[in-house]
């Protein structure tokens, strides 16, 4: 199964593991995850069974929005390691049957990128301004009033006078993609990576690229232009023989979504429709009909996504007594039960690796790990702290390092101090812990993942019809998917057998937040 080439659709009913590189394992002891670290730890994941690894940016970087502001497209962080062992990994993890997807961040650079340096020496009204946002300021302001999505003004002055714009933090200046210089630039960096074997990217920020600065509201999200740009990659990733295109693309429109899906455009976008749906079955059921009813009509296949590293933990969204995701809204510390929380996140596993096309797992998901709330102030590395004037915590609670093996802290990750604190009470949670036990989310998970593979991925699904508060479907395996999310138990099927439940079935009864697989009588 190696290599690029040989199954073209793989990505179609894909399990796709996300690697937080920082927080993965660290192989030199420095606190800090790391290549080595990963590599050590691939047979982890082929054991788990997944098809392919996203890794977040491993680029040179600042670090100053944990990496996604890249300072050389080129080339891998020293702390992560080295070219070289980029390219070996690549290798190690093909040899394994496992794909690699890196994430491309093509709507800013960080402000210590070679070209943003040259910007700032060239001065105004050079060809170097024009590859990112300057402009003039209207009085003692900035040009325009917009705000970063981490909080305070998107402007920056800079010493002689200019603005420049930034939709993240001041560290990130954001790329002018009217200008050709930065078409091809990025249309280089893709064929940087697909020489060194990457099989797939994932575009950070994809629907945000193109700006109409002269607009006094806000205007960057989900402009035209923009599928210009991604029809342009498509000719470069399909010359490569089937490289895969996968993008961020946050828009509550299903209809405008659709269209970075067209044929010659991306592969699939995470749905972040189903990712922030409240715990309830109706909520459930029209995210999962919504999602299908936008890809179906135009051949893409939907993804299921619960988890990144940007959103709570879903044990502990799952255990809040508000369960939606809102990104506005992040519901810091909102109380949670995590024993319930935890008994849906299995469900919701089950749920989402059952439905039609590829899913996602977020690293430490498999684990069950819940939101660590409580990292000290002073520790807090998420730039969404500082710009938010210390009233949002951000997004360190789901990047913590996870725990391997040990009874206590660093758990195997390191043989240094993790560069955020693991919870002491993790030491029920680590890889080897949940190895020796049947009943473990970890063991659960490498169970749907065997099963999924054989009998799920991608192709149709049909309702069945539960009650209100059980959602139930057949896929043309004949495995029924059925979980409950109502107070009360309900009866399960009368014939059938038992694939695979997220808690235990007593005397034929589906307990409350359970699903279980069933493989119909035929
Ligand atoms: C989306 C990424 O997932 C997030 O972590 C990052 O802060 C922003 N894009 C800006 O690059």
């Amino acid at each position: 199964m190696p290599g690029n080439t040989s199954t073209p659709d793989w990505w179609r009913g894909a399990a796709i593991y996300q690697v937080y590189l920082r927080s993965f394992a660290d192989g030199n002891g420095d606190g800090t995850g790391d290549l080595a670290g990963l590599r050590s730890r691939l047979p982890y994941l082929a054991e788990l069974g997944v098809d392919a690894i996203w890794l977040n940016p491993w680029y040179p970087s600042p670090m100053a929005d944990g990496g996604y502001d890249v300072a050389d497209y080129r080339s891998i962080e020293p702390v992560f390691g080295t070219l070289a062992e980029a390219e070996k990994l690549i290798e190690e993890a093909h040899e394994l049957g496992i794909r690699t997807i890196i994430d491309v961040v093509p709507n800013h650079a960080s402000d210590q990128n070679a070209w943003f340096q040259e910007a700032l020496a060239a001065g105004p009204g050079s060809e170097a301004r024009e590859r990112f946002w300057f402009r003039p300021g209207v009085g003692d302001g900035p040009p325009n009033g917009w705000q970063s999505i981490f909080g305070g003004p998107a402007w920056t002055q800079v010493p002689d006078g200019e603005w420049y714009l930034h939709l993240f933090a001041p560290e990130q200046p954001d790329f002018n993609w009217n200008n050709p210089a930065v078409r091809q630039e990025f249309l280089d960096v893709l064929r940087f990576w697909f020489d060194r074997g990457v099989d797939g990217v994932r575009i950070d920020s994809a629907a945000v690229l193109v700006k109409d600065l002269d607009s006094v509201e806000e205007s960057y999200t989900d402009h035209d232009g923009v599928h210009e740009i991604y029809r342009e990659w498509r000719r470069v990733s399909d010359s490569y023989g089937g490289r895969i295109l996968i993008g961020e693309v946050w828009l509550p429109d299903q209809e405008r979504f659709a269209n970075y899906l067209r044929p010659d455009e991306l592969h699939t976008a995470f749905n972040f429709d189903f990712l922030s749906s409240a715990w309830e079955p109706a909520a459930l059921r029209a995210s999962i009909d919504l999602t299908l009813a936008t890809h179906v009509p135009i051949g893409a296949p939907a993804t299921w996504v619960l988890s990144n590293h940007d959103v709570a933990r879903p044990v502990t969204r799952y255990g809040r007594a508000v369960t939606s995701w809102d990104n506005a809204e992040r519901r810091d510390r909102m109380p949670s039960d995590l024993e319930l929380g935890r008994r849906r996140a299995r469900a919701a596993a089950l749920l989402a690796m059952a439905l039609p096309g590829s899913v996602y797992v977020y690293q430490g998901e498999e684990l069950g790990l819940n939101e660590v709330e409580d990292i000290p102030e002073e520790l807090i590395d998420d730039p969404m702290w500082e710009r938010s004037g210390h009233t949002v915590r951000g997004r360190d609670g789901c990047r913590v390092p996870l725990p391997w093996s040990g009874a206590e802290p660093p758990f195997g990750y390191s043989t240094g101090e993790p560069w955020l604190p693991q919870p002491a009470g993790w030491r029920d949670l680590t890889v080897e812990a949940q190895e020796a036990d049947e009943s473990s989310m970890l063991c659960l998970y490498r169970s749907a993942l065997r099963l999924r593979r054989e009998l799920l991925g991608d192709g149709a699904l049909t309702w069945l019809p539960y009650g209100d508060e059980a959602i139930a479907f057949r896929r043309d395996s004949g495995l029924v998917c059925l979980v409950n999310l109502g107070a009360e138990p309900v009866a399960l099927p009368e014939t059938g057998s038992v694939l695979l439940a997220s808690g235990p079935l007593d005397g034929g009864l589906l307990q409350s937040d359970t699903a279980v697989w069933i493989m119909e009588a035929r």
